[in-house]
């Protein structure tokens, strides 16, 4: 299953689109590493390890410089939109630490299925809505 962004995802702001689809594109790399690993043995397992490990940062980037900007532009849903980051970041937090101490390659595919799971859904109902917020603050 190959994970692609369609236009119905978009939030109207550019940077935070442009960002969603490297994201798609980082969790798709994270499943081939996971298929490679599960061909090939333990050398790949360091490369699902990179792979989630950009994944993570490249998360955290994103929702700091949304929250950057919900801030400056003083949006009301601020807090309840912090909050979604931060159990992201909890969960993907205690996910990875089941993952790293198994070789069970099934930790690795929930770890990429929730990600996925997650910022889908994510994008559709929360970061929608601060599209017209910030569309008002002249920001696409
Ligand atoms: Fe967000
Ligand atoms: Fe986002």
């Amino acid at each position: 299953m190959l994970l692609v962004w369609t236009g119905n995802l978009s939030v109207g702001v550019k940077e935070f689109d442009d960002d969603h689809k490297r994201l798609l594109r980082m969790i798709n790399e994270l499943g081939a590493a996971i298929r490679a690993a599960g061909a090939h043995g333990p050398v790949e397992e360091e490369e699902i390890e990179i792979t989630l490990h950009r994944l993570e940062n490249y998360t955290q980037y994103h929702c700091a410089r949304e929250e950057e900007l919900m801030a400056k532009t003083r949006f009301p849903d601020i807090e309840d939109h912090r909050r979604e980051h931060q159990f992201f970041f909890a969960t993907i937090a205690e996910m990875s630490q089941r993952f790293r101490g198994s070789t069970d390659p099934r930790h690795a595919t929930e770890l990429m299925q929730f990600m996925y799971d997650w910022l889908t859904n994510h994008i559709y109902v929360t970061d929608m809505k601060y599209a017209s917020h910030l569309h008002a603050n002249g920001i696409f």
